[in-house]
């Protein structure tokens, strides 16, 4: 059948539409660029916040009449929630009027079979007509072990390439919904990923991101998290080595070290702060406290000293009072991240602050401190920005940049992005970029065109 797919959410999900497209085109199915025409649509769902879940019905509601005029016509039309939103919803989805696939994200080698049951006709022959019966199928359950090993991601030409090196999260953070969309935390060989990186390479992606929902939790029996990123930074033709979700708690020295060591692994961590009051990280169950987290930055920028540090953070969590936001501001300004995730804090179904802490910040106090922690996190990105007007950096080019006109977008080790007049050089090389302009979340800068760096 002809199916066409679309993602929402994290970088997970978009590996995840990988592994899905590789799957069904496995199967004989056939990809599709649009819903016009085609007998199937997935929407690979998120359910972190509540915006994605709006988007998602948004999107949804655009398929009635042509849930309706194939339903008139009697032909097959098969549409599908995946992934976190699936499993987080389960059934309840079908109450939608469009949707009659619901799979949840252990379930992708199903899906071929699922979608050709769900696209046959309901008790012999399909019915032409409005009430017309529409075939309803569900696979959500979660395993222990499914890391898709064996499964290629069918993935777009580029320079950075995902590569899902663990699945799962064993944590509770009390607001997070992952533990239960996702499951137990389970890694892939070793031995498997670096196969992978090494593909990656010989088709011409130039930087790995391993991405897991707790990623530096990564662990197989004789392999740590620091030796896979030293595997792949090792690996011929891959110039960038980068990771992300990782958990503070899961940064032992060698890690750190290895980090430091070599000049292929990006100085870049995203650390998740969520909140710096140590009662609301405590109703939270991230296990620090604002000390051990200012002790951890502490220890990495010794270790690492150019490192870019990035976060999340939530406001507005359950019982948060101005002065717990106090401390959070406090912690963004002692820390001084590059960057900055903010969400207000949404009730999640399932998860343990939904079923034991009201959620009782009004909303406009969330508006307020998420536009006042902006406003920090800005101050303090801007200076740090400006602080790199007149120096050098190697920029990895990702392409034209859309909104100029004769420019090249890339990002620095440190993940900023960058803007300059093109380089001459194609996407995938490292260019030298002196800065000479800064805004808080990007860079402007002109190409040192006589000392290009790698121009493979
Ligand atoms: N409400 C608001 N933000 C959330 N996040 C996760 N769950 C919630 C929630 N229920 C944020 C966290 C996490 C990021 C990916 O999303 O900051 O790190
Ligand atoms: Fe969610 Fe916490 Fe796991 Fe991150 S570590 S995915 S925030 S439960």
């Amino acid at each position: 059948m002809k199916v066409y797919l679309e993602t929402y959410g994290c970088q997970m999900n978009v590996a995840d539409s990988e592994l899905i497209r590789s799957i069904l085109v496995e199967a004989g199915h056939e990809l599709s660029p649009q819903v016009e025409g085609s007998e199937v649509v997935l929407v690979n769902g998120c359910a972190i916040r509540e915006n994605a879940y709006r988007k998602t019905y948004g999107r949804l509601d655009l398929l009635r009449p042509l849930r309706l005029e194939r339903q008139r016509e009697g032909r097959p039309f098969v549409v599908g929630v995946l992934g976190c939103m699936a499993q987080n919803m389960k059934e309840a989805l079908f109450r939608h009027p469009v949707i009659n696939l619901v799979v949840g994200p252990d379930s992708y080698r199903a899906l071929p079979d699922l979608i050709t049951k769900a696209g046959r006709p309901k008790e012999g022959g399909h019915r032409a007509g409005r009430r017309a019966k529409i075939k309803k199928e569900i696979d959500a359950d979660l395993s222990i072990v499914e890391t898709y090993s064996g499964v290629e991601p069918l993935r777009f030409d580029g320079v950075n390439a995902w590569v899902v090196v663990m699945r799962g999260c064993d944590n509770f953070c009390t607001f997070c919904v992952v533990p239960y969309t996702r499951g137990r935390e389970r890694s892939r060989a070793k031995e498997e990923i670096l196969e992978e990186v090494q593909r990656l390479s010989e088709q011409g992606f130039k930087q790995v991101t391993f991405l897991g929902q707790n990623v530096n939790s990564y662990r197989t029996e004789g392999a740590s998290f620091a030796d896979l990123l030293l595997g792949a930074a090792e690996v011929p033709g891959i110039e960038r080595v980068r990771f992300t979700s990782p958990h503070p708690k899961d940064f032992p020295e060698p890690l750190l070290k290895a980090i430091a060591s070599h000049p292929k692994i990006c100085k870049h961590i995203h650390l998740p702060l969520q909140a710096g009051s140590d009662r609301i990280l405590d109703l939270m169950k991230r296990t620090y406290t604002r000390t051990e987290f200012l002790s951890l930055v502490d220890k990495i920028r010794r270790i690492i000293p150019a490192v870019a540090l990035s976060t999340d953070m939530i406001v507005g969590f359950p019982t948060e009072t101005e002065a717990d936001f106090q401390d959070t501001a406090d912690v963004v300004s002692r820390v001084g991240f590059d960057s900055a995730f903010i969400f207000k804090y949404s009730e999640r179904l399932g998860t343990i602050a939904a079923r034991d802490f009201p959620d009782d910040v009004a909303p406009e106090v969330k508006t307020d401190r998420i536009i006042r922690l902006f406003d920090v996190q800005h101050r303090i990105a801007l200076e740090k920005n400006r602080a790199k007007i007149g120096r050098t950096f190697e920029v990895l080019i990702e392409g034209e940049d859309e909104k100029r006109a004769g420019h090249q977008i890339g990002k620095t080790e440190g993940h900023m992005t960058v803007t300059f007049p093109s380089s001459g050089q194609p996407p995938g090389c490292l260019v030298p970029v002196e800065i000479t302009e800064a805004s808080p979340a990007a860079l402007f800068g002109e190409p040192l065109r006589l000392s290009v760096l790698n121009a493979s």
